[in-house]
């Protein structure tokens, strides 16, 4: 999902998640307890995988690019995170 938002920043810049899906994710993220700080540190994994993953390709703008697809999709989930009344 952050892959595919990268690529919707890079192609059109900005990030365009469907209101159904994200409001089930911010719940589901919600209930999970997940916090500012899981996101911190699930970010700090992410990029560190592709960096290795990738090492001659990887650059400052590439951290940067996967960086911000990153927080603005987190973003978006954390402004749905309240969960709709009926889900279980
Ligand atoms: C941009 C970052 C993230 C994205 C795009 C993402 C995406 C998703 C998606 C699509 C689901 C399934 C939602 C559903 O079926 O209702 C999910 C579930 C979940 N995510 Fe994330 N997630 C992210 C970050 C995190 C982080 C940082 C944590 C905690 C360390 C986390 C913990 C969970 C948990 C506990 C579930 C529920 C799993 C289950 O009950 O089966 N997520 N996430």
């Amino acid at each position: 999902m952050t892959c595919e938002s990268a690529a919707q920043l890079r192609k059109t810049g900005k990030i365009n998640v469907e209101d159904s899906n994200l409001q089930k994710i911010g719940a589901t993220h919600f209930k999970s307890g997940v916090t500012d700080e899981h996101f911190q540190v699930a970010k700090t994994a992410l990029l560190e995988t592709i960096k290795e993953t990738v090492p001659e390709i990887w650059s400052s703008a590439m951290e940067n690019a996967w960086g911000e697809a990153y927080d603005k999709l987190v973003g978006a989930i954390k402004c749905e995170k309240k969960p709709s009344s009926d889900t279980n």
